[in-house]
């Protein structure tokens, strides 16, 4: 059995960034943890679904992005620095016409983690295999057909060779090289082909999720009744595989699901019924703390302080600019972000929450609350 899920995937990972936890719950700043970097803010991959909630043509320059990773790898805010860098978003960063550029200019700083369409992978097998210390390749659909319904586009099989590629490339345990499968109702039946796929193209994990859809602007492809069977089915998928490869299925509960029969958000103002309905931390408290330990800067140079909240131009913490002075600090330590941060604390943007930092709340909240039950137990 892999042991990626005691390493990689530990589950008590923020326990390495307690400190900045404490900051948090303190009322303090920190210097994110991780910088999610958009090089690019297109895709060639058209899935219905994005969580990316615009697509543009814009491409970071390279002189831009070396200037970012340079001044992000000084950036300290309360003796805290930056210390991985996340190529995914805004569009397909493999795209990028100096990709592998890029991706060593930011590995000789920090550990960088790219999550793409699988696309571009047979172009840039060597350079991942170089400088990623992890690749997660977005397949969703395990068969050419389920793939184009998904992705609508009819590259599968160069998918396929990509990962052959960079699987043959690498030495040693990184990059860690995983496949995700965002599988709904239309597709829950390849919930196995989705593993055996994995297994046979010797990957170190594969990631069974259903999709988001209210909460990053999409329609949903099913109701919440389904996404609940759905989440059922690819457990008993994962529990059936038999195999060495981790299979991880994402817990992921949408709002709609949250409203089902008498369920319902909306405050009572009895927080035990909040309990009971076991709603995210962000749900329950209306508070977000943690969201500093995550930054992304958007190919366009404007700088974000949640995942969920990219390229919404009233979430913007402000621009980069490096030609006028303008570096991370003078953005993170402005009077935007602080106006902007203020709303999401107090969770003004839980219409477009899929919760990515409830485990870091959770451990905000313990801390804050100040009094501990039964903590002199073991
Ligand atoms: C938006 S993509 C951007 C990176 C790259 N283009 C790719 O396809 O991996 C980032 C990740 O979000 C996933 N994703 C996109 N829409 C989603 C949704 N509605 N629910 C869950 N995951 C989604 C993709 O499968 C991918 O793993």
């Amino acid at each position: 059995m892999s042991d990626l899920a005691y390493r990689e995937f530990n589950p008590l990972k923020p326990l390495h960034h307690i400190d900045r936890l404490r900051v948090l719950a303190a009322g303090g700043d920190i210097a994110p943890v991780t910088i999610e970097i958009d090089p690019v803010a297109y895709c060639n991959h058209l899935c219905a679904w994005c969580v990316d909630p615009v697509h543009h043509h814009t491409t970071m320059s390279e002189r831009f992005f070396g200037a970012l990773v340079d001044d992000l790898k000084t950036a300290e805010v309360s003796g805290f620095k930056v210390q991985g860098v996340v190529l995914k978003g805004g569009g397909e960063p493999t795209l990028h016409p100096a990709f592998g550029r890029l991706l060593e200019a930011a590995a000789a700083r920090f550990a960088v983690g790219v999550v793409t369409n699988g696309s571009r992978l047979q172009r840039w097998a060597q350079a991942l295999a170089s400088h990623a210390t992890y690749v997660r390749v977005s397949i969703d659909g395990p068969t050419p057909d389920s793939h184009r319904l998904v992705h609508g586009s009819r590259d599968f099989n160069a998918v396929l060779a990509g990962v052959r590629a960079l699987r043959a490339s690498r030495h040693g345990r990184y990059p860690t090289l995983g496949l995700s499968f965002a599988i709904d109702v239309r597709t829950i039946d390849l919930a196995e082909r989705a593993i055996e796929l994995g297994d046979e193209l010797g990957v170190d994990y594969v990631l069974l999720r259903p999709p988001f859809f209210e909460e990053v602007g999409r329609a949903p492809t099913m109701s919440p009744s389904q996404a609940r069977e759905v989440r059922q089915l690819l457990a008993q998928a994962a529990s059936n595989y038999q195999g060495e490869m981790l299979v991880q299925v994402g817990n992921w509960i949408g709002d709609s699901e949250h409203r089902l029969g008498d369920r319902t958000l909306v405050s009572t103002g009895r927080r035990d019924t909040q309990v009971i309905n076991q709603l995210p931390v962000e749900h329950r408290t209306g508070r977000c703390l943690a969201s500093p330990i995550l930054a992304v800067v958007a190919a366009d140079g404007m700088v974000f302080g949640c995942c969920n909240l990219r390229a919404l131009p009233q979430w913007s913490f402000g621009r980069l600019d490096y030609g006028a002075g303008i570096c991370f600090s003078s953005v993170w330590n402005g009077a935007q972000r602080r106006e902007v941060l203020a709303r999401m604390h107090r969770t003004a943007c839980i219409g477009h929450c899929t919760h990515p930092l409830s485990r870091y709340n959770d451990i905000v909240e313990t801390i804050k609350f100040g009094v501990g039950y039964h903590t002199e137990f073991v």
